[in-house]
């Protein structure tokens, strides 16, 4: 396992120069923070009864979520039918980063947060106005969209936006997979976390909800669920 994670570090740290360095190339922006990672304690993916999660139950093109990096802080994870490569983004505030690239046994898997970048919706056990959806014409086969205004974003391309008012990417949560034992980890974010404004947008609702406002880590492992499961009511967007 520990050599399966040196090679996921070193595969982090490969992306990281490959994108400083055509970012050198182009001064179009200003590289701050290139390819940083925003730690955050490590967390195993597991099912309800403790059991990691591997990634080949993971249905390809299927949504599923669970908390990360706290136990109010909802992130969607998916594998697709193909290999996703980084690609470079950059958030509201005009840091560049690289996304990270697929995990999992087709390097296919990615896991973004699932708050809105734009009035920060979120999936509650509930309802969600936010989830993958079928792409509209001239756009992926899936998109993430939030029905709120609309938003749109490409899950193949790190969730850059392709359509609405969200002002920067989702964040990208950092997986990585422990070839050998066929688990997934979460370990820290990438791009523009939007955890303070969202704790302080929804302290008084999350209260309700969670019986506590605050940040509690999730602890060493997060537990994953079918969409279906985690949100009683996934709501279609009329566009
Ligand atoms: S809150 Fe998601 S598009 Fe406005």
């Amino acid at each position: 396992m520990q050599r399966e994670h040196s090679t996921d570090r070193r595969a982090l740290m490969r992306q990281a120069a490959c994108v400083a360095g055509a970012w050198a190339a182009s001064n179009a922006l200003p590289v701050v923070a290139a390819g940083e990672v925003q730690h955050h304690p490590r967390s195993l993916l597991v099912d309800e009864h403790g059991a990691p999660w591997g990634a080949r139950r993971l249905e390809t093109g299927q949504a599923f979520l669970f908390n990360y990096p706290y136990t109010a802080s909802p992130v969607f994870v998916f594998a697709f039918e193909r290999e996703i490569k980084p690609v470079e983004l950059v958030t509201e505030s005009k840091q560049r980063y690289a996304t990270p690239a697929g995990v999992g046994p087709n390097r296919s898997i990615v896991a973004f947060s699932a708050i809105c970048a734009h009035k920060l919706m979120y999936p509650t056990a509930a309802i969600s106005f936010i989830g993958l959806r079928r792409g509209g014409a001239g756009e992926p086969a899936q998109v993430i969209h939030c029905c709120g205004d609309n938003s749109r974003y490409d899950p193949l391309q790190g969730a850059r936006v392709i359509g609405g008012p969200a002002p920067q990417p989702l964040a990208a949560v950092l997986l990585e997979w422990d070839a050998a034992r066929d688990q997934l980890h979460a370990v820290g974010t990438r791009g523009g976390e939007m955890f303070d404004a969202f704790f302080d947008k929804y302290a008084q609702k999350l209260e309700l909800e969670t019986g506590s406002s605050l940040r509690k880590p999730v602890g060493a492992t997060a537990i994953v669920q079918p969409a279906a499961r985690y949100s009683k009511q996934w709501r279609s967007c009329k566009v």
